[in-house]
């Protein structure tokens, strides 16, 4: 439901089309070239130049050529002038069909003078408070006695009140301009933003390509903002780029492989030296650092190098059902389509058993695992993993709140692993893996470990961090990787996004609240960091990124959800109610019966 809402919203014509991309499509193994005579659709340092260039090239016009994809992948293509002229011509009435020309829009977007931070303007949703941001408000009133959102007494229309609106405003204000300046074009038109935008950084490395995982909450901000082309181009390429043949070493990708980044670069064109063309270069993680790539798109787990996240790593779990669910509501119900709902619902059936079932964990579980038998033989076993109890680490023991829970990282035979994973618990809820219990219960714990969490920055991405041996041996001393920092047990606040749609699905704004308020503190300041390190998230992390692009995105999404709650409907998935009844009738099971689904051919 969610997906495909916003899917369809994007894809059809709700939003305003461009031809242009229509006849690339028509076979997805056909690559495009665009010719410019001008070097024009490449991001600028700056806001003025961009929309100079912009400007100047549409009064040019664009030329399109669908060709086939040469064998080093990249997009080649001679120009077909009367079908070009064509597709200008309809790209134009695109345009002019709104009434509002690219011109304009640019001259909206990023204002006529660099430099500046441009008021961009706001959202109907935001600009205009509606009963849900009435109803948020009014719940809170309720839920906490008197409540405003530095948790002092309620002090409404007063100066330090008005002072305090006017500064996150600004720093929404801020965050609109720096998101619009990430923006990167391709055919002069958007299909993405940047990495990172970090002027003072000597190594841009590859921080200044598109990653896909990191627009998704560009995507999402500028969705609820009411700008579907940027989202509609930066599916088209991103499904284009799926199809792309690549050979990495011996090693062939099947079809399908995702690239995890990609960048425009403008090249000369080949006889004509006043001339360039743009070019999209997909990276498969052949360039990528450690070539860990196909790790980050697969699934697009936040945590990429050598973290100990071999196996069953929950965040791969909560994404990979949250990936099934959005399939089975694209699949139309039709004769041929049927097989494969059946497939995919014996999926969802066993992922949600295995994972609301073998990775919980709570006080009464741990004490169970801790009076746990071990090499026990039988279907009735208890201990079904042969975990040995010695494995509960000590920080566990203090961690446990009396009233909470959690979804581990990992679960194999003889081993699991504690550590929470902020993004993998946060998708459980959003996409209804964990039970409603457990959704309420991971909220619980996040608000009661609230210090080893949240401290001064949303959000860790786990805890704890992995220390002394543990860090050597599994991490191999990875420098990046130092304790409490970066991916072992960095803060980071793009996490704030999921965070917000959680708590906002399970009615508890006012948490969401609380960690937007702690960003506000210092995240623009502080220039809008890739991560934070420390226990308490003090220092901006060691190589950190600055003017990262998912900090501002994540930031503007939780922003903008907070203040029209019901706009969050098009990114969860309600508990399904046949998923929720084979997981109870699974559990009321005897261990014979369970052996009974067993045979069922569930695949986990
Ligand atoms: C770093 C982050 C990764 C992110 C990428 C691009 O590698 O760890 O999560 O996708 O940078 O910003």
């Amino acid at each position: 439901m969610a997906s495909l809402e916003a899917f369809v919203q994007v894809m059809s014509g709700t939003s305003p089309s461009i031809y242009c991309f229509n006849p690339c499509f028509s076979n997805v193994n056909r690559v495009f070239s665009v010719q410019s005579a001008v070097n024009n659709v490449r991001r600028r340092s700056s806001v003025a130049e961009k929309v100079h260039s912009n400007t100047r090239t549409l009064r040019k016009g664009l030329r399109f050529n669908a060709a086939e994809g040469g064998s080093d992948g990249v997009f080649h293509g001679k120009t077909g002038v009367n079908r070009l002229e064509n597709m200008t011509c309809k790209c134009q009435q695109a345009e002019s069909g709104r009434g509002v020309t690219a011109e304009d829009k640019n001259r909206i977007l990023f204002g006529d003078e660099p430099n500046r931070p441009i008021p961009v303007p706001h959202n109907p949703i935001t600009s205009s408070p509606d009963i849900d941001e009435f109803k948020v408000v009014q719940q809170l009133k309720n839920e906490n006695g008197g409540f405003t959102l530095n948790g002092k007494p309620p002090t409404a229309g007063t100066v330090q009140e008005k002072l305090e609106n006017v500064r996150a405003n600004s720093i929404e204000d801020e965050a609109w301009s720096l998101l619009q300046d990430s923006v990167v074009y391709y055919c002069n038109n958007p299909v993405g933003t940047i990495a990172a935008n970090d002027s003072s950084s000597t190594s841009v490395l590859n921080y200044d390509q598109v990653f896909i995982r990191d627009f998704i909450p560009s995507g999402i901000a500028f969705l609820l903002k009411g700008e579907y082309d940027i989202v509609r181009n930066f599916i088209l390429h991103t499904l284009q780029l799926q199809s792309w043949e690549k050979t990495m070493d011996c090693y062939s990708p099947g079809q399908g492989l995702m690239p995890a980044s990609f960048k425009v670069r403008t090249v000369p064109l080949d006889g004509d030296d006043s001339a360039t063309e743009d070019v999209l270069d997909p990276d498969f993680g052949e360039a990528a650092i450690g070539r860990v790539a196909p790790v980050d798109s697969d699934g697009s787990c936040m945590i990429d190098r050598r973290m100990g996240i071999h196996g069953h790593p929950l965040e791969i779990q909560a994404l990979f059902y949250s990936a099934l669910l959005s399939a089975r509501e694209m699949l139309a119900p039709e004769d041929a389509s049927a097989d494969l709902i059946q497939a995919l619902n014996n999926r969802l059936v066993a992922l949600s058993f295995h994972i609301k079932e073998y990775y919980w964990i709570d006080m009464r579980k741990l004490n169970e695992i801790y009076r746990y038998k071990t090499e026990e033989y039988s279907y009735d076993a208890v201990n079904k993993f042969n975990i040995y109890p010695d494995q509960i680490p000590s920080w566990l023991v203090q961690f446990m709140p009396s009233k909470g829970g959690y979804l581990i990282g990992n679960l194999q035979p003889a081993h699991m692993d504690f550590r929470f994973f902020s993004l993998g618990n946060l998708w459980s809820i959003v996409s209804s893996l964990a039970t409603l219990d457990q959704s309420h219960a991971i909220l619980d714990l996040i608000e009661a470990k609230w210090d080893e969490l949240v401290a001064d920055m949303p959000l860790k991405i786990c805890y704890p961090a992995l220390e002394e041996q543990e860090w050597r041996i599994i991490t191999g001393s990875d420098p990046k990787n130092t304790p409490w920092s970066y991916h072992n047990g960095g803060s980071w606040p793009t996490l704030l996004w999921q965070l917000t749609v959680a708590s906002i699905k399970m009615n508890r704004p006012e948490i969401a609240l609380k960690a937007v308020e702690t960003a506000e503190k210092r995240i623009s300041r502080d220039k809008w960091p890739e991560y934070y390190d420390t226990k308490r998230a003090r220092f901006i992390g060691k190589q950190s990124r600055l003017f990262q692009t998912w900090s501002i995105a994540g930031y503007l999404v939780a922003k903008l959800l907070l203040a029209n709650p019901s706009a969050a409907k098009i990114l969860v998935n309600e508990e399904d109610s046949e998923l929720a009844n084979a997981f109870s009738s699974m559990i009321s099971a005897s261990p014979r019966r369970k052996r009974g689904w067993k045979k069922k051919s569930f695949i986990v």
